[in-house]
């Protein structure tokens, strides 16, 4: 769906439908009846029209994660709560300079936000640059039970994050993609699995990573590197090469309960996502690419104000699963609580960190972050990102530019499990 005219309107009816999901007949949460919802195609300084209509048993909202608009009112507020049966008229406003990228949309309803996702409510966002948009891949993950349901949840899977048993993409097992030889393809890869961390691999062919999150990267990452946490995306040019490949996952280690719970987090196996099929007419050498722009680097700003926030895990006397204790400092998430106040106009310098034994990738809503410090190291050329890992025991330094927009918002744990057990804060700039 595009924008005309510098507006999208589009209607998004959040319902459970059937759904063909390899040889399984599904019951799955939809948008407008496919998984994942429709892919909204936006320009910078676009106003983005939702009617939300929610046909779901449950209380629900809307979240355009990695869009830099408005954390209140109509916009993209997560502490909106929109009843069975309600609809609700979302107008999100993209500022001018808004920078290019892949996003997406997914329910924010604290307590059910990694349900509603897992069962299949997701969706991609294209804020386009002067390339052309090519080609989404959201890749989930889900575990069905023989007729087609939803498989519950257990508690120790709660606590390390669930990772589904089959992993989709744009809701299909092993998707097949063509290719002409020497075509240049761009893959933008949203990782919309609610704790799995995906490791990629295209054997065979040369892929180079445009960007993470938001904008192009000076020095991009190698694709060997890239890791993409629940929320990240990537924007991949793959020039393919005669024959067939397959996009796998390779196993990732996150960590675990240091065996108190037992279970590891890791999936041990590769998972294969989609298989590439180079064959025919070989195509036109592709044009070379516009090089990348500069990105204003935050390392030459000094911060404003520089605060720690600490992922928390407790046992026993929470609110989690397990009787755990899921949060930041200590302390589980509170909608009515601001735990971080902040002068709206000013660069602030937050250290993340994670004395806990598993990895939790942070993500903060409307203000892209730039990471200047990881594992000890500093961290450059500098580039946006809006969900940033921060493996088990040690921490991560970024910079973020609360200079424009004002609002209450939250910053939270993208594995969803912990996000819906306590670990978020409310951060408050104005
Ligand atoms: Cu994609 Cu607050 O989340
Ligand atoms: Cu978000
Ligand atoms: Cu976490």
């Amino acid at each position: 769906l595009t924008s005309e005219g510098g507006v999208l309107e589009v209607e998004l009816e959040m319902a459970e439908r059937e759904v063909r999901v390899g040889d399984v007949t599904a019951r799955l949460l939809t948008y407008n009846g496919t998984v994942p919802g429709p892919t909204l195609l936006l320009r910078p300084g676009d106003t983005l029209r939702v009617r939300l209509v929610n046909r779901l048993d449950d209380v629900t909202n809307l979240h355009v994660h990695g869009l830099h608009v408005s954390p209140e009112g109509n916009s993209d507020n997560p502490f909106l709560a929109i009843g069975p049966g309600e609809s609700f008229d979302y107008e999100i406003v993209l500022p001018d300079d808004h920078p290019a990228g892949t996003l997406w949309y997914h329910p924010h309803h604290h307590g059910m936000v990694a349900d509603q996702m897992f069962t299949g409510l997701y969706g991609a966002i294209v804020v386009e640059d002067d390339l052309p948009a090519g080609r989404v891949l959201v890749v989930s993950d889900i575990s069905l039970t023989e007729d087609g349901g939803v498989r519950q949840v257990s508690q120790p899977e709660r606590m390390m994050g669930r990772e589904g048993e089959t992993v989709l993409v744009n809701g299909q097992v092993r998707p097949r993609i063509t290719a002409a030889p020497g075509e240049r393809q761009r893959w933008r890869v949203v990782n919309a699995c609610t704790s799995r961390h995906l490791r990629l691999e295209l054997e065979g062919q040369e892929v180079t990573v445009l960007g993470v999150d938001l904008g192009r990267e000076a020095e991009p990452t190698p694709f060997g590197d890239l890791l993409l946490a629940p929320g990240n995306r990537a924007d991949l040019l793959v020039t393919a090469a005669e024959g067939a490949a397959t996009l796998r996952a390779l196993p990732h280690e996150r960590g675990g309960m240091m065996g108190m719970m037992g279970g590891a987090t890791a999936s041990s196996e590769p998972v294969t996502l989609a298989t590439l099929e180079v064959a025919g007419t070989p195509a036109e050498p592709p044009e070379e690419l516009p090089p990348a722009g500069a990105v204003r680097d935050l390392r030459d700003v000094e911060p404003a104000a520089r605060r720690t926030l600490t992922f928390t895990m407790g046992m026993g006397g929470g609110r989690g699963p397990g009787g755990m204790t899921f949060g930041f400092d200590g302390r589980g998430f509170d909608a009515e609580r601001t735990d971080q106040d902040v002068a709206a106009g000013t660069v602030e310098e937050w250290v993340i960190d994670n004395p806990t034994p598993m990895d939790h990738p942070f993500h903060l809503h409307v203000w892209p972050m730039q990471v200047v410090e990881a594992a000890g190291a500093t961290v450059g050329p500098p580039t946006w990102r809006d969900v940033v890992t921060v493996p088990a025991g040690s921490r991560v330094v970024v910079r973020v530019p609360f200079e424009d927009l004002t609002g209450r918002t939250v910053y939270h744990c993208h594995i969803l499990d912990h996000e819906d057990a306590g670990m978020m804060g409310v951060v408050d700039v104005r």
